[in-house]
């Protein structure tokens, strides 16, 4: 399915060298002020061609809203957003149609479905993500109305990794989603050139993979890494049980997003790896909300989820992305009618994907908090 939501249920729409792509929301609440201009600079933060290290693929990507919003208010029927494919070269994939990219999603629309679209990779391209992308505005600005921030970063590009005292002062302190836009004001780097190419906040860490990715760029080939995000601001209580535990639906969202091969939240792996029950507890304090029935916690390995309902800290968790498939290496493989063959990938690829994969991360985790607090309304 291409819907995802309970209450606020996102569709999107369309392939990578189709005419548009795009989605449908419903469930946004009438009379929010919103219009273009509030959406734009989400998807230009995603858009292909920003920098050397991704694809050259070049699309405006300039977003239409079709329905739903009227004098720049929400009307609270369903909204539809367009985003109109300007860069297809169908040309580049004539050999694909034959070979099936390995690691990509060729092999298994075509056994699924017995046809698939014949370029780029239909909707298993990074393309539909222009969808989510449009509606994650949405949720941001439904969120900030309620005091809540959504903001991810690039916490590593496969072995380098952002120092952990460093790590642990973001997932307590995360920049504002304003500072992350206005690209190199955030902690004061004085390297804006190298935070907008990797989104990457340290500096030494984001030049070191800067190098690394242009290493394996000049050899053709690809790398992964791992995306933090963290949601504050949040109320106790958001989650429901048993299924749609907070996390879990997080965990499905960001497993959604192509290329993820692993989600963690809290002290994810490495608690249930290297700690102790006594270590990763997180005891209760008194907050300083003042409201006697809430409490704090002295630390929080939780990540900000008990029993899957909020606990009011922040919820962070770590999303893992693959080394991008498609890579210009030579590789054996075969064709689709199982011919041995070797396939040496032209086209445009993004040599690591993890910098434009942040604002598809904080689009997902919006969306998702935002159905949470929706869902809570009916219950209050
Ligand atoms: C922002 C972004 C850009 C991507 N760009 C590419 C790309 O240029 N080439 C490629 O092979 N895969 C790219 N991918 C990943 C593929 O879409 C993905 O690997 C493919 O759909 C197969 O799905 P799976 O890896 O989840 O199994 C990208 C993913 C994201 C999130």
């Amino acid at each position: 399915m291409s819907i995802i939501g309970s209450v606020f249920r996102v569709t999107t729409f369309g392939e990578s060298h189709g005419l548009a792509v795009g989605c449908v929301l419903e469930g946004v609440p009438s009379g929010m002020e919103i219009s273009e201009p509030d959406i734009q600079p989400y998807l230009d933060r995603r858009r292909p061609g920003q920098s050397s290290i991704t694809t050259t693929r070049s699309e405006s990507d300039s977003v239409q809203i079709l329905s739903g919003v009227e004098l720049g208010r929400t009307l609270g029927t369903p909204i539809a957003m367009i985003v109109y494919n300007e860069d297809m070269r169908k040309r580049d994939y004539e050999e694909t149609s034959r070979i099936p990219r390995p690691g990509h999603a060729d092999y298994t629309y075509q056994v699924k479905y017995g046809y698939r679209a014949s370029s780029g990779g239909g909707r298993a391209s990074a393309r539909e993500t222009v969808g989510r992308v449009c509606a994650g505005a949405f949720a941001q600005k439904y969120l900030s109305s309620h005091d809540i921030q959504v903001v991810a970063f690039v916490d590593s590009v496969m072995e380098i990794s952002i120092p952990e005292d460093v790590r642990e002062h973001l997932l307590v302190h995360p920049p504002s989603q304003t500072e992350v836009d206005e690209l190199g004001r955030i902690f004061s780097t004085t390297d804006p050139t190298t935070f907008a190419t990797t989104r990457c906040p340290d500096k030494a860490t984001a030049a070191r993979m800067v190098e690394r990715i242009c290493e394996l760029q000049r050899k053709k080939d690809s790398c992964g890494g791992t995306v933090t995000g963290v949601i504050s601001g949040l109320p106790a209580g958001l989650g429901e049980p048993v299924f749609d535990k907070f996390h879990a639906e997080l965990g499905k969202a960001m497993l959604s997003i192509p290329a993820v091969k692993g989600f963690e939240v809290g002290s994810g792996f490495s608690g249930s790896e290297r700690m102790t029950g006594s270590e990763n507890n997180d005891c209760f304090i008194p907050s300083d909300s003042g409201r006697p029935e809430l409490l704090s916690t002295s630390s929080n390995h939780a990540g900000g989820v008990l029993g899957g309902i909020t606990n009011g800290q922040n919820v962070f968790f770590r999303v893992a992305f693959k080394p991008v498939s498609s890579i210009g290496v030579e590789q054996s493989t075969t064709t689709f009618d199982g011919q041995p063959t070797t396939l040496e990938l032209q086209g445009r690829h993004d040599p690591c994907v993890l910098p434009r994969a942040v604002p598809i991360v904080e689009a997902m985790a919006a969306i998702v908090t935002m159905d949470f607090v929706l869902r809570q309304k009916v219950r209050n």
